[in-house]
């Protein structure tokens, strides 16, 4: 897919290098935390995730570090953390739903290679799952919510994989994932 995003130039589908890295890629609320816990147990690998290595780095929570230090240097920190993460092999990493848009992620995964599988569900369970929930600054209202959504679907749409996570028990997105032609 190529063209223009709402951020420039949308970049090509990725090619793909078979490592033993699986990226779980999607927006907020649509489950890459917890399929990437279950995913990890099943195949007996580590589990890295990435909000939560940047908290326990910091000793803020998310929030704190938005309100605190800001925006951008959460993104840096995040970019710091998927670096670190990628390093050991095999793993599986659960991104936030901010890191797959950032062309600089986007192009470090593209050159570590592994596998970018994205966590696609609907905005309805998306908002469900978010609203309330006070650990995510990004979550104002369902409409700035839907906008931000739209926004970073042609990006969520370069992932290797789109496995469906609306309707589906946690188990039932691992079993998605683990047929598909990872290895
Ligand atoms: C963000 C999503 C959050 C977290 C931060 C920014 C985003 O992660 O990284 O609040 O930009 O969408 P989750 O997708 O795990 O909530």
């Amino acid at each position: 897919m190529s063209g223009n995003g709402p951020w420039g130039p949308v970049r090509p589908r990725m090619s793909r290098q078979r490592t033993q890295l699986i990226y779980l890629v999607g927006f907020m609320g649509s489950g890459k935390t917890t399929t990437g816990r279950r995913l990890a147990d099943e195949l007996h690998w580590p589990f890295v995730d990435l909000d939560q290595t940047i908290e326990a780095g910091q000793g803020l929570s998310i929030r704190q570090i938005f309100e605190q230090l800001g925006e951008p240097l959460f993104r840096e920190l995040e970019h710091a953390a998927l670096t670190e993460a990628s390093k050991s092999e095999p793993g599986v990493i659960a991104l936030g739903g901010g890191t797959f848009v950032q062309p600089a992620n986007m192009d470090f995964i593209r050159e570590r290679g592994g596998t970018t599988v994205w966590l696609d569900c609907p905005f309805e369970e998306l908002l469900r799952r978010s609203e309330g929930i006070e650990t995510r600054p990004l979550f104002r209202d369902a409409a700035s919510f839907r906008h931000l959504l739209e926004q970073r679907i042609p990006f969520y749409r370069l992932a290797h994989f789109r496995v469906s996570s609306g309707s589906q028990a946690p188990q039932q997105v691992v079993e998605q994932i683990l047929r598909l032609d990872l290895f």
